[in-house]
């Protein structure tokens, strides 16, 4: 039986479109996953979407639609974009799935039966942005301790879970258990909360207050706290996302990767809750760090949330993937800004993999007829064997080692996988094979460093598949070997010497060309309603947004009016009732829909960058507005005749439309 390896992400609450800190937790689970697959593991990695609750109910409200509809409009923004970053889960997980919901009562009904739930008058301080309790000692100066927000004294009748008779239990399972959360720091912090006594937890919501959850087995005047809820996804998921129930075969989970932020949750509520239950532990429980973009925390207000699709479309998938593991050590906190990323590209990817590669091919196409030449072993030296051992130590003891469950260490996984790039450039610096091949005799030595440099790089190949999938087939591609990926290549060790001679190589596009930093504006940070389309940072890529009104007299962010402009200014933009007759895709964009509108006595076609938001087929018959005067131009290729007006910044939250039939096409807006 192979061994199997259960990994799972956080599920991202659906209040928001995606960012880089979800790409992060769901890029390294996916590193793992791969590499697990590699080793001939038996794998699931489960992620998915916590789609109840206070947060979620709030962000439909604003939308002014329903809940579920909210849910099913971002669901596809979280796939789409594991699909663009190469996630290769085998489930995804909604909590509004009937089946999920079913568990998560089942769960709650087994608790009541045992009496571990039970109901009781509780006064304390409400926090609504965190959805919990704080009792008195928690809050200072009236201010949810977690959030900062106001919190208000609340008291109601609710349900609650006998947590605080598992303290003991939990502080010894940790203790007996070094791997149970990961890295060291946090366990410390974990042991360092159970010093306190633990309480019970509150595990009801009345509707009154919260109707979008899953309604209590026991009490239909409630909702279950939608932690409850979304803990349980990562047992639920097992029972229904195979193609057949799979609890036994996976759980007790191998790694549940979280951030920082909801380790208290895991290590403690979720813990707890499996006592109760009489379900195994996981073994591990890793939290890694929190990103900020250029020393600042990350927010909508700040306008300046880094936008995954925008980091892929402009600098592509494995270039952001091997940043965002290899910047930071996980478990710290780290640092996003635009400077280190295009560094990390043009040194670690450009001149160091990228180099290797491109010139190892075409030295054999020069000096060996393009095929991979045969070693002589009467002809190796030190510097070949050297290679050899690093190759061979790489894959055998540094990628094992550094990327157990107790340590995650991307980084240093990184750093020893370039450290053998580093090595095979200077090996090539140092046998010049270019001076090699101008002396018929010393043919020889010259095809066995050639053949040295292509097996190091068929053994980098294969280090390199789990973190950046793309790049690893493309090497593979070139050096015409054509690895199958898909097959358990490391579950036996890889024996050096294995590559054939006779393959002919392909001299293919360069892995990672060379960024300009000076060419690049700041890509992925919205820069909310500053950007014109005009100085989109889009426009480099032929991708300007042309849905971003430019309105510089509205930034809410600072009180005091800047750039502000006349009646006139505003009066040379012509603004027109439209309504939209067709609508499809632009063909390789993500973003840009091609719009027919109806304009009153004309009929214009308008690119527009919605189509993250936006179905083609949503729009269709809606009335919206348009700038009608703007100079026509050319997004991807596709000629756009003017403008669509749509509130957000880099990410359209919606469009601005009149209700239908009200108003005619072509009145004017004003
Ligand atoms: O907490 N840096 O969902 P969530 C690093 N639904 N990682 C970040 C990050 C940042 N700046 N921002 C977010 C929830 N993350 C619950 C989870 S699980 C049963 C329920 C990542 O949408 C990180 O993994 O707020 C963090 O734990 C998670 O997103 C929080 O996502
Ligand atoms: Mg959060």
């Amino acid at each position: 039986m192979a061994k199997t390896f259960y990994i799972t992400t956080p599920i991202y609450y659906v209040n928001d479109v995606p960012h880089i800190g979800h790409a992060y937790t769901t890029i390294a689970a996916d590193v793992l996953a791969r590499y697990h697959r590699m080793r001939g593991h038996d794998v699931f990695f489960l992620t998915g979407l916590d789609e109840h609750g206070q947060k979620v109910q709030q962000a439909a409200a604003k939308a002014g639609i329903s809940p579920q509809e909210h849910c099913d409009r971002f669901t596809p923004q979280f796939q789409h974009l594991w699909k663009m970053l190469d996630i290769s889960n085998d489930g995804f997980i909604r909590t509004t799935d009937a089946k999920h919901q079913a568990v998560v009562q089942r769960f709650l009904q087994k608790l009541f039966d045992q009496q571990l739930i039970y109901r009781a008058e509780y006064t304390g301080w409400y926090c609504t942005f965190d959805e919990r309790f704080w009792t008195e000692k928690d809050v200072e100066g009236g201010l949810c301790p977690d959030c900062q927000r106001p919190v208000e004294q609340l008291s109601e009748s609710n349900y609650f879970f006998r947590m605080g008779q598992y303290q003991q239990r939990l502080l010894d399972h940790i203790n007996a258990n070094q791997n149970f959360i990961r890295p060291e720091s946090r366990r410390n912090e974990v042991l360092g909360f159970l010093q306190k006594p633990l309480e019970d937890l509150s595990i009801s919501r009345p509707k009154s207050r919260l109707s979008w959850g899953i309604e209590l087995p026991f009490d239909q005047d409630y909702v279950t706290y939608v932690w409850f809820d979304a803990l349980v996804n990562y047992v639920s998921g097992l029972e229904y996302l195979p193609a057949k129930p799979a609890v036994d075969r996976f759980w007790p989970a191998t790694v549940h990767l979280v951030g920082k932020d909801i380790l208290t949750t895991h290590a403690v509520y979720w813990s707890t809750m499996l006592m109760a239950l009489e379900i195994p532990l996981p073994h591990t429980i890793f939290a890694h760090g929190w990103w900020t973009v250029n020393g600042e925390k990350m927010s909508k207000s700040r306008g300046n949330v880094v936008d995954p699709y925008a980091m892929v479309d402009t600098f592509g998938t494995d270039a952001f993937r091997y940043f965002l593991l290899r910047e930071v050590p996980f478990g710290q906190d780290g640092d996003f800004s635009h400077e280190s990323f295009i560094g990390r590209i043009n040194s670690d990817l450009a001149n160091g993999i990228g180099n290797l590669l491109s010139r190892t091919v075409t030295l054999i196409q020069r000096s060996c007829g393009g095929k991979i030449p045969i070693s002589v072993s009467t002809e190796t030296s030190d510097l070949d064997t050297e290679l050899q051992a690093t190759a061979e130590a790489l894959i055998q003891e540094k990628l094992p080692l550094h990327l157990g469950s107790d340590r995650l260490e991307f980084n240093r996984m990184l750093e020893s996988i370039w450290s053998l790039v580093q090595q095979a450039n200077q090996y090539i610096d140092q046998t010049t094979p270019w001076v090699l091949a101008k002396d018929g005799e010393k043919k020889n030595r010259l095809n066995t460093v050639l053949y040295h440099a292509a097996e190091t790089l068929r053994f980098l190949c294969v280090a390199v598949y789990p973190i950046m999938p793309g790049t690893a087939e493309e090497m593979s591609r070139q050096l015409g070997l054509h690895i199958d990926f898909s097959t358990p290549i490391l579950a036996k060790s890889m024996a050096w010497g294995d590559l054939t001679p006779g393959i002919e190589v392909v001299k293919g596009k360069s892995l990672f060309p060379r960024i300009d930093p000076a060419a690049i504006s700041k890509q992925g940070v919205t820069v909310s309603t500053e950007s014109t389309p005009a100085s989109s940072p889009k426009e480099a890529t032929g991708e300007a947004s042309p849905q971003s009104p430019s309105s510089p007299g509205n930034s809410s962010a600072s009180p005091e009016v800047e750039n502000q402009i006349s009646i006139e200014d505003f009066q040379k933009i012509q603004l027109k009732v439209a309504k939209v007759l067709t609508a499809e895709r632009v063909p390789k964009s993500n973003k840009l829909l091609k719009l027919q509108v109806d304009l009153g006595t004309e009929q214009r076609q308008i690119v527009a960058g919605i189509g993250k938001t936006y179905a083609p087929e949503d729009l269709v018959g809606k009335t919206i507005v348009v700038v009608a005067n703007l100079k026509p131009a050319k997004l991807m290729g596709v000629e756009s005749q003017g403008m669509v007006l749509a509130a957000g910044g880099k990410d359209v939250l919606g469009l601005v439309t009149l209700l239908e039939g009200e108003i005619d096409p072509g009145t004017q807006v004003r």
